[in-house]
């Protein structure tokens, strides 16, 4: 019997981000190449599937187990939420799932929970209206959102909350960034279209495209060579906010993986940029991407906040503060927020971002502009953190430029989750006087 399957390699990726608190990105690139190609894309959907429906899908399986199983057990109880994912949400045939999971047991090297796996997905399948029912009476299992995040969502957005939870339980679509070095945005869309992609240009966005369906990057035109980034159009508009032009010097403070590095790069190959991040491991995948794209960027593994650390006393006429932040704006794309963060990881980060804010301030030319953004949807981290350090600088000012579709809030602009099809996404641009 083979030691992988996308079913068992998915319950033991769900059982890292479940009971080790892995990221769900970093296990899942670490183990899905020892699945055959031809698993890679079930085993995929099923991890995002069970980590979005986490909620309601435990909600379920503790009706169906009495006694909880064993740490030691704990792939089982995730294989049996895999089970539980297929027969809710995926279009296979039910037999097939079912027989398929259930054999999952022996590659998982525990053929004994084959008799409680197959006893328990029947038991759903028989009674699932009833299930069904019962879950749906707690506000956890039936938005499939921990209760902190719902509360915070519903006091910060009490009109809009609704809506930010949907958006946030769909499957994110696939947006790429041409790189404007090599191809116009429409040349690029003709080639996609001419092998046989759907695509269309994101509105609003000047590199922007989305396509119909999500592709593995290999596919992509002109992938290898440069021609085109993936990144969701949200993202991309946080670098034409920055309004960059030539023989300038830019900061990216919390730079990696890197896509916005690079797109600062697009813009002006030969600006002077330096990209920081405090997570060395990270700052690699900056390399890559640029080694990718052929630009160059001077990279520095370092708390941007500690200024004595690294900076050579140079001034920026731009800088980005692409803060540390809640995600709470991307849990469509990173569905792990939800298991990942806890309630008292807010007030720290909240904390980081306004030290970061205030020492990277005084980095800046006069003249000089600082884009503030975050993936979050959280007034503490957006708004309130920028009201905050404009009544404390008269020596800064807000610069009105809105990116589209995002609304104007009472100082910068957010863009909720799903509006434009896009991200979630905080944005302000501040002048030094
Ligand atoms: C939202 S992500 C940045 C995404 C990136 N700008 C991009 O477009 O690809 C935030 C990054 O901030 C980094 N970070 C957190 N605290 C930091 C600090 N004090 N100094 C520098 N980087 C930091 C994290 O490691 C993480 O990579």
């Amino acid at each position: 019997m083979a030691k992988h399957s996308a079913r068992a390699t998915a319950a033991r990726i769900i059982t890292l981000v479940l009971k080790q608190q892995q990221s769900l990105n970093a296990v899942l690139r670490k183990n899905i190449s020892l699945l055959p190609e031809n698993e890679r894309a079930l085993c995929q959907q099923l991890c995002y599937g069970v980590i979005r429906w986490q909620l309601p899908l435990q909600a379920i399986a503790d009706q169906l187990i009495a006694k909880p199983l064993k740490n030691k057990d704990a792939d089982i109880a995730a294989l049996l939420l895999c089970g539980l994912y297929q027969l809710r949400s995926m279009r296979l045939p039910e037999h097939a799932a079912l027989s398929e999971t259930v054999n999952s047991c022996k590659t998982l090297g525990k053929p004994w929970a084959k008799g409680l796996i197959n006893a328990s997905l029947r038991n759903y399948q028989r009674n699932k209206q009833q299930f069904e029912a019962a879950i749906a009476k707690t506000d956890k299992a039936h938005y499939a959102h921990p209760k902190w995040i719902l509360n915070q969502l519903q006091k910060d957005w009490p009109e809009d909350w609704q809506s930010i939870v949907e958006a946030n339980n769909q499957q994110a679509p696939m947006m790429l960034r041409v790189n404007r070095q090599q191809y116009s945005r429409d040349e690029y869309l003709k080639w996609l279209q001419e092998q046989g992609f759907k695509a269309k240009a994101i509105n609003g966005c000047v590199d922007g495209i989305e396509l119909d369906k999500p592709c593995d990057v290999n596919a992509l035109p002109g992938f290898f060579t440069g021609a085109a980034s993936v990144q969701d159009g949200a993202a991309q508009h946080t670098v034409e906010l920055l309004g960059i032009k030539q023989n300038q010097r830019i900061l990216d403070a919390c730079a990696a993986p890197g896509g916005k590095t690079c797109h600062i790069l697009e813009v002006e190959p030969t600006n002077d940029v330096v990209a920081i991040d405090i997570d060395a491991e990270r700052l690699l995948r900056i390399k890559e991407n640029t080694q990718r794209l052929d630009l160059s960027a001077e990279l520095i593994a370092a708390d941007a906040g500690d200024i004595d650390a690294w900076w050579d006393k140079k001034l920026f006429d731009r800088i980005l503060i692409d803060a540390p932040c809640s995600g709470t704006g991307v849990i469509r794309r990173h569905p792990d927020i939800k298991v990942l963060r806890r309630p008292e990881d807010l007030q720290s980060l909240v904390n980081k971002q306004q030290q970061l804010l205030e020492n990277l301030w005084p980095l800046l030319n006069t003249g000089g502009l600082i884009v503030y953004t975050t993936c979050s949807v959280f007034k503490q981290e957006n708004e309130l953190q920028v009201m905050n350090f404009l009544q404390k600088h008269p020596e800064a000012e807000e610069i009105k430029r809105s990116p589209p579709p995002a609304s104007p809030r009472p100082v910068g602009y957010q863009r909720l989750p799903g509006e434009g099809n896009m991200d979630g996404f905080y944005y302000v641009c501040i002048r030094k006087i």
